[in-house]
Parts: structure tokens; C-alpha cells; sequence
């Protein structure tokens, strides 16, 4: 079981890049499925999580694995796809799996995917993923833990989501495409992961209108060819990285990322006093002053990322005045609060809200990760903290961050992992 030990204290300064968006890298595995091709994805980041997915489109007869010569890519190639059931052991590993159903569906007319169950954050049901299917035409039957789907031929419908599902939609975006007709995903989630999506589909062949909006339109088409494309930066390890840089007081530029879909994140950042700067590809914060508190509500996109929420919390720790963070997306989001009170933070929660207060400096302890974005979280505090900070587990951050104590030492943190 690996271990990074943080010796906190140090300004963070300089430039580091940003790796490829984890969470558009998963759905584009997903959509690979639909292909009459070969997929060829660059710039994706060498994560536990892609080694997951890797695993399961294997298990259902894919040819998917890190292209030759370029560790930063992958070829998939669906062509032996000949077992449409996702095993539970590795579904259970990782959610994001689930999403194969929708493309499974489509291509073989029937789908039996583990139902992925909850995970440290939340019950996570998946009832609005099955809805969309249902609306296309499949027939949903949950059978000893296993979602199976069967559809003699999907056909377009309504869709209306009763709340904003990122991998819902995409799930139900991805069954469309090949479906008879037209459907109109209504209440649809507007990240830039969904919009990533849409276009790399379009670029297959799929025809999708109004991705980013919460109305979309797909027109079912035949088929979809293979396609090669270059996976966007990821907008939560960059927005993580900045939030290092923050707390440090440092003056850090992440490169390779899209600022416009950070806006909500850099706006958080300014009110706790930063300074941003940033331009098409990339997002630099100096930070001078004091922390500045402040109240900060997740929501879905375009509101303050879910995903982020640790992290900023992170940083309030040490503003001068209360904060207070509202998490609406997840309803047990704060299993870092423990652990940031073990560094001395002040915090105290009631339902889906947490008061924070700041203190005057946070000490060193040794510390559980238990999600990977909480995980991220006491990474940035412990790079502000007094004296050593040990984070055990790190196998979460591991499934979302790659070689995060690569990327935070090039910025001067004295940071190692201990194996
Ligand atoms: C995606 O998960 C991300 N994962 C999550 O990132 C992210 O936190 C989340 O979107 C919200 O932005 C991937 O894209 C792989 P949701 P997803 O469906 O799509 C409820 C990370 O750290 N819900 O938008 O599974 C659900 O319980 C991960 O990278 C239903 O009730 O999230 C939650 O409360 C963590 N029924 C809310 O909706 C459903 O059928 C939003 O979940 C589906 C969701």
C-alpha cells in the first residue's frame, strides 16, 4: 500500500501540464464501442481508472490496449466485440463502466452490465440512466445484481431526465446515435465531458445537436466509423494544481487546459483573493495576500464543480473569516472533513453544508484518503500544513491523478511516495 509523505511549507512556482480529462477518456472508451473501426485516442492519462475500463472492453471481446510507441494513447478496436456482459468484479472497481451499457445495447440489441452500486460518495443509482434506455424502446430487468438490457431495434424518443446526470446523458446520448429516429434528451447535463463526446460522435457519424445545452438532439444513423482524437486537459487536476498553488501562496501555471471550462472554479479562486490570469490553453494564479473566506455552492455545470469541492475546502482552511461550502451534487461529499480536522482545521457540518473557519496555520499529521477527490483535497492542505504530512491509501488519488507527486514536486513541493 503506497504512501506520500508532504513535508508542507513550500511556495509552489512554475509551470506544469496539465494530463488528458480522466472523465472524457472513460465515456470516449465507452463510445468506442459503437465504432465500425478502430478508435484511436491521444493524450490520455495512465490512470488506474483506464486501466479499469481497459480491462472491461477487453472482457467483452474488444481489442483495447496503450497504442505502440506512444504511452499516451490508446487503440480500440471493437470489431471482436462478442459478449455483451460487463462483469461485477470489474464494474464494482469503477462506475464509469456502467456507461457501456448504453453502447452495448445499441450495437448487440441486448446488454447485461453489473448494477455498479454505491461508492464512498453517495448511493449513486443509476434509475435515470435506465429511464433514458427504457424511453428508447429497451426492456430493463435487473437480474441477481446484473442490469440486462434487450431491444430489438432502439428507436428514438423523449427523453426527461428528473435531475442532471453527466454519465446519464452520455449513456443515453451514446445508445441514440445508432437508435431508429430521433430523440431529444431534455434536462440534459451541459459539462464539457458531454460536449467532448457529442463532437468526437458527430466525428464518427452520428448527427447530435445542442450538446453543452440542456436540450439535445440525436438523429439515429446506421453506422459510426472509427475515429482519432485528442482527449481535452483535465479541468479538475488543473483546477487541483491551482488550488496548490493558492494555498501556498505560490504562483503556478497549468497548461494544457481549457480555462472557459474552468470559469466557476477560477472565480472561487479570485474571491479567496488569488490573482488569475489565463489565455485559450492555459491558467496561472498568484497569490499574494491573505485568504479571503468566502461561500461556495456545487452545482452542475456551469456551477462550482462537485469534484472540486474538497480542494477548495482545502484552501478556506486557512482564510481569515468563516467560509461555508454547500455540497448539492452527493449527499456524503465530506470525508475529508475528519481528516482536515486531524491537520487542525476548523470545521464543523450540518446536512450538506460546512461551516469552515479559518485558523492560522495547520500542522502536519498523518491522514486516510478515502475518495480521490478528497484524497486531492488533504494533498493541498498537507502542502500548507506545518512539518510532515502522511496521506495513506493512495490508491484513490492514484485512479485520477497521474504521477501527482511528479506534478507537485516540478513545482517545489517536497513531496515523495513511499511504497
Ligand atoms: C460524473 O459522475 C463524474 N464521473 C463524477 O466525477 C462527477 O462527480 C459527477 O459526474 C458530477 O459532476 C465520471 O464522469 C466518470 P451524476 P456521474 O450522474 O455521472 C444522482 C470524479 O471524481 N443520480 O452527474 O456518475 C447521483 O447520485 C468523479 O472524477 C441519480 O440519482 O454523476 C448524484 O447525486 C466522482 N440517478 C447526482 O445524480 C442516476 O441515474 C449527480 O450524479 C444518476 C445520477
Amino acid at each position: 500500500m503506497d504512501r506520500i509523505l508532504i513535508r508542507g511549507g513550500a511556495r509552489l512556482s512554475g509551470e506544469i501540464r496539465a494530463s488528458g480529462s480522466k472523465n472524457s477518456t472513460l465515456a470516449l472508451m465507452a463510445a468506442a464501442l459503437l465504432a465500425d473501426g478502430e478508435v484511436i485516442l491521444r493524450n490520455v492519462p495512465r490512470l488506474r481508472d483506464v486501466e479499469t475500463m481497459l480491462e472491461i472492453l477487453r472482457a467483452l471481446g474488444a481489442s483495447a490496449d496503450w497504442a505502440e510507441g506512444d504511452e499516451q494513447s490508446l487503440r480500440i478496436d471493437p470489431a471482436a466485440l462478442n459478449q455483451p456482459e460487463a462483469p461485477y468484479d470489474l464494474v464494482r472497481k469503477m462506475r464509469a463502466s456502467f456507461m457501456v451499457l448504453g453502447p452495448l445495447l445499441a450495437r448487440f440489441g441486448s446488454a447485461r452490465v453489473s448494477e455498479p452500486g454505491g461508492c464512498a460518495i453517495g448511493v449513486r443509482p443509476v434509475d435515470q440512466h435506465l429511464k433514458g434506455l427504457a424511453a428508447l424502446g429497451a426492456k430493463i430487468q435487473l437480474d441477481h445484481g446484473y442490469v440486462e438490457a434487450t431491444a430489438a431495434e432502439l428507436r428514438g424518443g423523449r427523453v426527461a431526465f428528473d435531475l442532471t446526470t453527466v454519465n446519464g446523458t452520455q449513456n443515453v446520448m451514446m445508445a441514440a446515435t445508432l437508435a431508429r429516429g430521433e430523440t431529444l434528451i431534455e434536462n440534459a447535463a451541459r459539462e464539457p465531458e458531454v460536449v467532448e463526446l457529442a463532437a468526437v460522435l458527430g466525428a464518427m457519424g452520428a448527427e447530435i445537436e445542442g450538446a453543452g445545452g440542456d436540450r439535445v438532439v440525436i438523429r439515429g444513423v446506421e453506422s459510426l466509423s472509427g475515429v482519432e482524437h485528442t482527449v481535452t486537459g483535465d479541468r479538475i487536476e488543473a483546477g487541483t494544481l491551482l488550488a496548490a498553488g493558492l494555498v501556498t501562496g505560490g504562483d503556478v501555471r497549468v497548461t494544457g487546459v481549457k480555462p472557459v471550462f474552468m470559469e466557476s472554479t477560477l472565480e472561487k479562486f479570485r474571491e479567496a483573493g488569488a490573482d488569475i490570469e489565463t489565455d485559450e490553453g492555459t491558467a496561472r494564479i498568484r497569490m499574494a495576500g491573505p485568504l479571503q473566506p468566502l461561500r461556495a455552492v456545487t452545482a452542475p455545470f456551469p456551477g462550482f464543480p462537485t469534484d472540486m469541492q474538497a480542494q477548495l475546502m482545502a484552501v478556506l482552511t486557512l482564510a481569515e473569516g468563516s467560509s461555508v461550502v454547500v455540497e448539492q451534487v452527493f449527499e456524503n461529499r465530506f470525508m475529508h472533513v475528519p481528516e482536515l480536522q486531524r491537520l487542525g482545521a476548523d470545521i464543523s457540518v450540518s446536512g450538506r453544508s460546512a461551516h469552515i473557519r479559518g485558523v492560522p496555520r495547520l500542522m502536519g499529521a498523518p491522514v486516510m484518503a478515502t475518495d480521490l477527490r478528497a484524497s486531492a483535497g488533504l494533498i493541498v492542505a498537507a502542502l500548507a500544513a506545518e512539518g510532515d504530512t502522511v496521506v495513506n491509501r493512495v490508491y484513490h488519488i492514484d485512479r485520477g491523478y497521474e504521477r501527482i507527486e511528479a506534478k507537485l514536486r516540478a513545482l517545489g513541493a517536497e513531496i515523495e511516495r513511499e511504497k
